[in-house]
Parts: structure tokens; sequence; C-alpha cells
């Protein structure tokens, strides 16, 4: 069994178990097909300390002197005296890989204590890492965390991770590693608006495009912690955990906790290499959505709560005029929901407003040969509701007393609760609603919002943000099961819900709530590090944005949202003359571009003018032949602010092939366009930009070409073709 090494795409996960117990003795570069004696390896043991030498373990353990965050930590209770085998000594009993993927046990018969990790490392490079612990004792055993890790090497030195707020989620933070342990806690009882998507470390200065990078994620949408920890003895790990409440997870005997599953990804290229990995291994997996993604109009900033049969059909109207291909009705159509004060819980359509249901709006919006989507909110209540006054006993509170009995409710947020889906009546309840909504109307689409964090989440008295979690994964299943053809986004507050846990039964996410271009250029790219743009909704808002009051050109905005999965969220009716032309221009131009978006590489370029962005997308190899990779590209430039000189200068289009020779053009703006006027700051352009630009892949990512002066918050789009 000794040792297990997996290898692809560049990359290698050695695991040994030549000193008992499995340890993870690299993860980074490949090492190709011979590896020496691991006992090489073995640490030397430094002055003033443990007499052994200190492995870093699968599942890093005290009993074998590992003083960092530890692997397990939990307890176990035996005839009421609590706080016994707090202390485990696993060892490896087998190790077993084949083909990519692993499975090692190992097991303490002393404490009762199996834990099988299980280890695949996909195609694309892509690493998944799960424990899952038994108790084989006769009492019951309190698992506090039970943590996955990784190893990066000592050339790790800076750690970047995300965070943010509603209207801006997923802003990069950097620091320097130092001794000690960086943890992002995630107490939402969601992912959270401020959950940092990556936590990624590499080598001093890395980039978009260079240096070593080792990240992870942590699939999960619950309460969490991410972590790197640099010990005294300078080995750092990465790592994440499910940040468990109080006697969450009590294993009976012979009972399992599964953890959250870490995807890590290595790459010797910069951040995009690490894209390259996540996105390979989303567009493989069978349930990946396909064929094209549909242009939408979403209805939420074009009439908010003022549902009206006749305006919406004008809108389903204009929009079809337009080319939306998928109308999506948002909050408001429900029982007694006129504002966010009331209505969540009871999914009937609303008879005042819609007395012939919601068909003929369908019919207008399908007659015209478009999908109908609707919004949802499946896991929250509102106690101005027939259901919470029916069952007040199904809303979520700490304390086992029904409000009734004065229980506490915990504190409203957006004027709502949670419904305790833990509760199996409730969850039928809910499953049967949105069940009879799907069959009884012809969706195809579902937009799932969750607006509330979870606070004071309890079940029966005790702390349940986990099981909660399991059974909204349970709701998604069920419902996805029964209605396979339906559609499903995941939005939380905007883009306060965006894990792989969601997205393992989910088809986008909302990555915000902020529809503004400038904000959003930075919400994508961080977005889009881990999750591929066609799963990453992005809609075009009014003129000026509902969240921040900035107003942009249409081009900026359209040209933001052509590298996601693109839409609408404006009143269009109101759009006329040559703004509509140039916006059914950009829907063309999705949709001639979008099986591009939605199949290449994404790219970024290492600008050192941090006033400019410029990302792109590559055609990919689709079928492994040099021949056909690199046949295309677009490209945006975007200026998000001033720079510091006067000229951008020659910025680098990278990831094309070296070998090849392209032709790059302005896609847009056309001299002609309106927004040509607007978009540049020049005495007079770079000729290039007339004519178009002809020059090999090597040329174009070394030496780049000179770059316009365009003007602050303008986008322009280069369209790249191999000759
Ligand atoms: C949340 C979503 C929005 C919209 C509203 C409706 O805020 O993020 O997109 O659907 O709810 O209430």
């Amino acid at each position: 069994m000794n040792p297990l090494h997996l290898r692809s795409a560049g990359t290698s996960l050695v695991i040994s178990t030549h000193r008992g117990e499995a340890e993870i003795v690299h993860w980074g570069a490949d090492l190709g097909d011979t590896l020496p004696d691991l006992s090489l390896l073995n640490e030397p043991i430094p002055p003033s300390s443990i007499d052994a030498n200190v492995p870093t373990g699968l599942l890093p353990q005290a009993s074998s002197a590992w003083q960092g965050r530890p692997g397990l930590r939990g307890h176990r209770i035996t005839d009421g005296v609590a706080g016994l085998d707090f202390s485990v000594r696993l060892s490896a009993v087998s190790a077993d890989a084949d083909g990519r993927t692993a499975v090692v046990i190992q097991t303490d018969p002393d404490a009762g204590i199996t834990v099988a990790s299980h280890l695949t490392l996909h195609p694309g490079g892509l690493l998944e890492l799960r424990h899952e612990l038994t108790n084989h004792g006769t009492s019951p055993f309190h698992v506090d965390e039970l943590a996955t890790m990784l190893p990066v090497a000592p050339d790790a030195v800076e750690l970047l991770d995300l965070t943010g707020r509603w209207c801006r989620e997923r802003h990069p933070q950097r620091r320097a590693i130092q001794q000690g342990t960086w943890v992002r806690t995630g107490r939402h009882g969601r992912t959270g608006h401020d959950s940092s998507l990556l936590l990624a470390a590499g080598t001093a200065g890395f980039g978009n495009r260079h240096g070593k990078v080792w990240a992870t994620h942590l699939a999960w949408s619950g309460n969490h912690e991410q972590f790197a920890d640099r010990l005294a003895d300078g080995r750092t790990v990465l790592g994440g955990s499910e940040l468990l409440g109080p006697a969450e997870v009590v294993l009976q005997p012979g009972e399992t906790y599964q953890t959250p599953t870490l995807f890590a990804a290595y790459s010797d290229r910069g951040l995009d290499g690490i894209s390259e990995a996540f996105y390979s291994w989303f567009r493989s997996r069978p349930h990946h959505v396909s064929g094209p993604r549909p242009v939408v109009l979403n209805t939420w900033e074009a009439v908010y709560f003022d549902h009206n049969l006749e305006t919406l059909v004008e809108l389903a109207e204009s929009a079809a005029d337009l080319g939306v291909e998928r109308f999506v009705l948002d909050d408001g159509w429900f029982r007694g929901r006129r504002d966010d004060h009331a209505g969540l819980g009871d999914w009937y359509v609303d008879g005042t407003l819609w007395p012939g249901g919601l068909t003929p709006l369908i019919e207008a919006v399908t007659s015209r040969g478009m999908d109908f989507g609707l919004w949802v909110e499946p896991e929250m209540v509102n106690l101005d509701s027939d259901i919470a006054r029916e069952h007040p006993e199904w809303i979520v509170r700490p304390a086992a007393r029904s409000p009734k009995d004065g229980g506490r409710l915990p504190l409203e947020w957006r004027h709502q609760h949670v419904i305790d889906l833990v509760n199996p009546a409730a969850w039928q309840y809910v499953f049967d609603r949105i069940d009879a909504l799907l069959r009884d109307n012809n969706i195809s689409y579902l937009k799932w919002d969750q607006n509330r964090d979870l606070l004071e989440h309890g079940h029966a008295g005790r702390a349940s943000v986990h099981q909660q979690t399991l059974a909204a994964y349970r709701l998604f299943d069920a419902l996805r099961a029964a209605h396979p053809s339906v559609e499903i986004e995941s939005c939380s507050s905007g883009g306060a819900r965006v894990d792989l846990g969601i997205l393992e039964r989910t088809d986008r996410i909302w990555a915000s709530d902020c529809n503004d271009a400038l904000e959003r250029q930075t919400i994508q790219r961080w977005t889009g590090m881990v999750v591929p743009p066609e799963l990453v909704g992005a809609h075009i808002g009014p003129s000026t944005s509902h969240t921040t009051a900035r107003t942009h050109d249409l081009s900026f905005r359209a040209i933001t949202a052509l590298f996601g999965h693109f839409g609408m969220e404006w009143d269009v009716r109101t759009v006329t003359g040559a703004e509509r032309q140039e916006l059914k221009r950009f829907i063309a131009l999705y949709k001639e571009h979008r099986e591009l978006i939605h199949s290449g590489r994404m790219v970024r370029a290492d600008v050192p003018d941090e006033s400019l962005m410029v990302h792109g997308v590559v055609a990919a190899d689709h079928d492994g032949g040099a021949a056909d990779s690199a046949t295309a590209a677009l490209f945006a430039v975007v200026r998000t602010r001033t720079g510091f000189a006067e000229m951008p200068g020659r910025v680098a289009i990278p990831g094309l092939e070296a070998g090849r020779n392209y032709r790059v053009e302005l896609l847009f703006p056309r001299p002609a366009d309106a927004d040509y006027g607007h978009a540049f700051m020049e005495a007079q352009p770079a000729p290039w930009l007339a004519s178009g630009a002809q020059a090999s892949g090597r040329f174009l990512g070394e030496v780049g070409l000179p770059m316009p002066v365009l003007q602050p918050e303008h986008a322009i789009l280069l369209r790249v073709t191999a000759l």
C-alpha cells in the first residue's frame, strides 16, 4: 500500500504510510514515474522538542506530535463521563489507489474511531478530499471538528483570500504568510457574502499568469472555517472544515460523519492555472449545463413588486423583440406578497393579482419562443403568512418552546425567518408546494433565493445549521429528481451562496445584486477564478445603477455582462431608438460568441497599470490535438479609473499559441457607434485599432499591442482570429 501516487495535468499527490499513519508527502508539481525511498524526507528532530519525526498527517494528530490545528477534535461520553478518547492514534490499515482515486482507511481500535479518507485527482488537476469518521465504540462520540488539510511547499509565502458584503462580493485581500493561523470563519448559516471562495497560497508576487499557487475551496453552504496554518517548525497547511455548533454532531455507535469536500488545485502558471483545473472539472460533470445559455430577462429591477399582467406581457413582448430567450418572473407573484413584509412560505399564486393564475403570462412568454422562469425562496417564511399562522412550530428558534409558549425567535432579517426543514412535516410541505408549482405550470427555470443568515438556528432546542444545510440539499435534490429538466439558479441576497456544495445541485449562481458594471468587473473576475462563466449570471442593468447610482454607457454594461451567463434586469420597454438597436447588437454578439465564452480558457493578463483590466476567453482545445486549439479569442480591455501614465502602453494579449499568427481587431465600439466617442480619450488612436493587427501568439503575449487611452469606466472588445 505504499506509497500512493496520483498524477494528472502537471500535478502529483503522494501519500505515504511508511511511518504507520497516512501522511501527505507531496502536493504540487508532477514528480514523474518513479519516486525515491520516501524515508529520505523524514525531518530532523530540532532541539527541545518531541523525540520523534512529526509527519504531516492526512489527518494531523497530536499522538504523532502535530501541534498545529488538529485534524480531529472530539470526545466520547461514556456512563455520563465526558471528554474521553479526546486524543486518537490513527494508523493506516489500508491505502488503495485506482487510477486517479485513492481510499485510505485509518483506525484507532482503542478509541473506537475509524476514518476513511477519499481522494480523487481529476484529469484537469483538481483534487477532491473528504473524510468519513465512524464511531465503532459502544458510547456516543461528539465530533467537534473534522478538518480537511493539505500541506503546501515552503516557497508559498503569500496568501490570497476573498471577502465581501452585499453588493460587493468576492473581493481579494493579500498578506504575507507568517507563523500562526489565518482563519476565515463563516457563521452565517449560509455560505455568506464574505465567504472566501478560494484560499490561495503562492510564491512571492504570484499573479494571474505567473508563480506557483496552491489553492483550496470548501464545498459547503453552512457554517465553516477555512484556514492557513504556518507552524513554528516552518510547515504550512491549507484547510477547511464545517464549523459545528455545540453537540451538533453526536455519533451513536456505528454512525458516520462525513466532512464537506475540500477541492484543491496546484498551478505553476499563476491563478489562471487554478481556474483551468476548476473549469475542467465543472465541464466534465455529466450534469453540467449543456447547449447555448439562453439570454435572460429578469423582472426584478424592471418592476420590483409591481406585478400586473398587462405590464408584464408588454415586458415579455419587448424582451422577445430584443432576442431574449428566457423570461424570469421575480419576487412578488405569490399569496399576500405586495412587499417584503409578507407572504414567504405561502407558495400559491396570488389570486387577486393573478385571477387566471400564472398561465396567461406563461403563455405570453412561451408563445413568443421564450422559456419561463420563476423566483422562489423555499427555505424562508414571513410571520405574516398563512403558513406561519398555521404552523408557528415550523419557524426556527433557539429553544424548544414554541412561540406561543414564549419561545424566543431569532432577530428578523428582511422581515423574515427560516422554516425548519429538519422537521419532516415542514420539509414535506415545502417540497409539495414547489413540486405542485412545477407540475401545474410550464416552468423551465427556478431562481431559488435565500435571503437571510441563519442565527440562533435550532431544531428541538439544539443547534442545527448542520442538519438544516443537509435538509436544504435534500430539498434541492428531491425537486431536481422530480423535475430533471428544470434549471435552478442559486441566489442568496445576490451572491451569498456561491460554493461547490450548492453548485452540485444548481445550474448557475447569481453573483451579486449589484448590476453596476464597474463593481461587476471585480466581482465576476474573482467569482470566475473558480466558477466558469456559463454558471455566473451577469445582467445589464439600467443606465443608472439601482444599487450604486453610477451611470454607465450601454457598451460598458454589455461588455461586462458578456463574459457570464448574459441577460438583462431592466425595464426594456423604455429602451428605444438607437439604444435599442445597440442593445440588439450586443444580444446578437453574445449569441454569436457564447459557445466560445462558455467553453474556452479564461485568460487574465498581468497588467502593471492597475487602472486597466485585460481579460478574455481563448478557444479551448477540444479534441486534444494542437492543430485546432486557440483558433479564436475574445478579449475585453477595461478601464476602471484614470491611469497613472498618459498612455497605458503596450499590453500583452496572453494565452494564445506562440507559434500561430493571429489577427486582432476592434469588435466594439466601431467608429460609427455613439459609444466610440465616449470610450476613447485620444488625439489620435493607435493606427492598429482602425485596421486590425497581425502578429504571432508569441509576439502578442510577450510584446503586446499599444492600448488605446480609454476613458474611465469604459471598455472595448477585441476579437482575435487565428490566420
Ligand atoms: C434578493 C435577490 C434579488 C431579488 C430579490 C427579490 O435580494 O438577490 O435578485 O430576487 O431578492 O426579493
